[in-house]
């Protein structure tokens, strides 16, 4: 389904055809805020030159203006994205039209290497990771601040505070948690909440149709808190556009310069994904990218994938997922190529007669408004 709105707002007067602008993206309320962000985040890990992969500027600007031009207006870059290229590279394409733009970077990886406190989600790290992105963006604040990943080792209490201080000296605007494990998010939201400190609004992980673990306890989590959920690898890094052959192939991964990402994705099992993503993109005039990323915006919560792009031809491939919707029957063929063991305690609490023993009988008859598709009041089986 083609969705063409009429957009007359931010516009650069040669997108403006006798003042009515068409488009096809729509924007979203984030998380539990009143953030207006587009239905698909632009990733700029590809921005930069200073790792051995990426793309030259002038086509990192491609990019930028491919996904601007289709109505994005949500940026996630990190510090640690070239060592501080992409950020910059994306401060200068914003520059002048910087308002307009929800612009979301990280903090929590090494800037340094050698020092210990060059990096992690302690307080040191986030003043001076904050106030060199803020250089190096050249803006004074930052819309949504992502905590990376998660240390290990810095207390809950230390991080939420730190960046609640963030918030109210207006360096940044909302929070956000990366890479980390339900059990953690879940405390620092609900000491936030106690505290009356500015809690996480939103959830960026690793999801995709070869990576479906966080159907387990993140997603369901993020449901429960209503974060919105950004997950990046959506096209599991090119796996699912079918790049790679086969698990035999001894130059697989064909990239040599993304093996180091793309090695361990490199399988029999997702070579099988993929296949099932080519031939329903066969069926429906589709790219398999488009399948990917439209399997995960059908999943529940509410999900904005990150696309990434190395090309402006892979960005507007993208970009064009916005153009069609997945069926029933496809997404039930997708479901059962991918699907992973839910494990402990879902397989428990899930089992019929155990069911019956929670319940007592009454799971039938009992209407479960805040039912979570983890955690079903009755198993399809039950
Ligand atoms: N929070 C985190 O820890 C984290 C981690 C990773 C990424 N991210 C964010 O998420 C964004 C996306 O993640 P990602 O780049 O790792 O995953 P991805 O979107 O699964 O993979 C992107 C790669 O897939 C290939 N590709 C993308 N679209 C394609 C298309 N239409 N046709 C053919 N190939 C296509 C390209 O590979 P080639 O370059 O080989 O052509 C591209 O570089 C990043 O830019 C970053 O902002 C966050």
């Amino acid at each position: 389904m083609q969705r063409l709105l009429q957009w007359k707002v931010f516009e650069p007067s040669h997108h403006v055809h006798h003042g009515v602008r068409f488009m096809t993206m729509r924007y979203q309320l984030f998380g539990n805020s009143g953030l207006r962000v587009s239905e698909l985040s632009l990733g700029t890990l590809t921005f930069g030159d200073a790792w051995d992969w990426g793309a030259s500027k002038e086509e990192s600007e491609k990019v930028f203006r491919a996904y601007t031009e289709a109505g994005g207006n949500f940026l996630d870059t990190a510090n640690k994205y070239h060592d501080g290229v992409s950020e910059t590279w994306t401060g200068e394409f914003i520059a002048g039209d910087r308002e307009r733009f929800v612009l979301a970077t990280k903090y929590s990886l090494s800037m340094r290497q050698g020092d210990p406190n060059a990096s992690g989600n302690h307080r040191k790290n986030l003043v001076q990771s904050v106030e060199a992105s803020l250089r190096r963006l050249g803006t004074d604040y930052i819309d949504l601040y992502w905590l990376h990943q998660w240390d290990g080792t810095t207390p809950v209490e230390e991080v939420m505070r730190g960046l609640d201080d963030l918030v109210r000296a207006g360096k940044v605007l909302y929070v956000g948690i990366s890479d980390t494990p339900a059990w953690i998010v879940s405390q620092a939201n609900t000491l936030a909440d106690l505290r009356g400190w500015t809690p996480f609004i939103g959830l960026q992980i690793e999801y995709s149709l070869i990576s479906r673990t966080p159907e387990r306890d993140l997603m369901p989590m993020a449901r429960a808190f209503g974060l919105a959920i950004t997950p990046w690898g959506v096209v599991g890094g090119g796996v699912l556009t079918g790049k790679y052959h086969t698990a035999a192939d001894p130059n697989a991964p064909q990239d040599a310069k993304r093996a180091h990402i793309n090695g361990p994705r490199i399988s029999e099992r997702n070579f099988a994904i993929a296949a099932e993503v080519q031939a329903i993109a066969g069926e429906i005039g589709g790219s398999p990218a488009q399948v990917a990323l439209n399997w995960a915006r059908r999943q529940p919560g509410q999900i904005i994938p990150i696309i990434g792009a190395r090309t402006e031809a892979q960005a507007r491939d993208n970009l064009a997922c916005l153009e069609f919707t997945l069926d029933d029957s496809q997404l039930a063929r997708l479901d059962a190529v991918s699907k992973v063991e839910m494990g402990f305690p879902h397989d428990f609490l899930n089992t019929p007669r155990i069911q019956e023993q929670r319940y007592g009988g009454t799971q039938h008859a009992l209407d479960n408004h805040r039912e979570d598709p983890a955690l079903p009041m009755v198993t399809p089986e039950g």
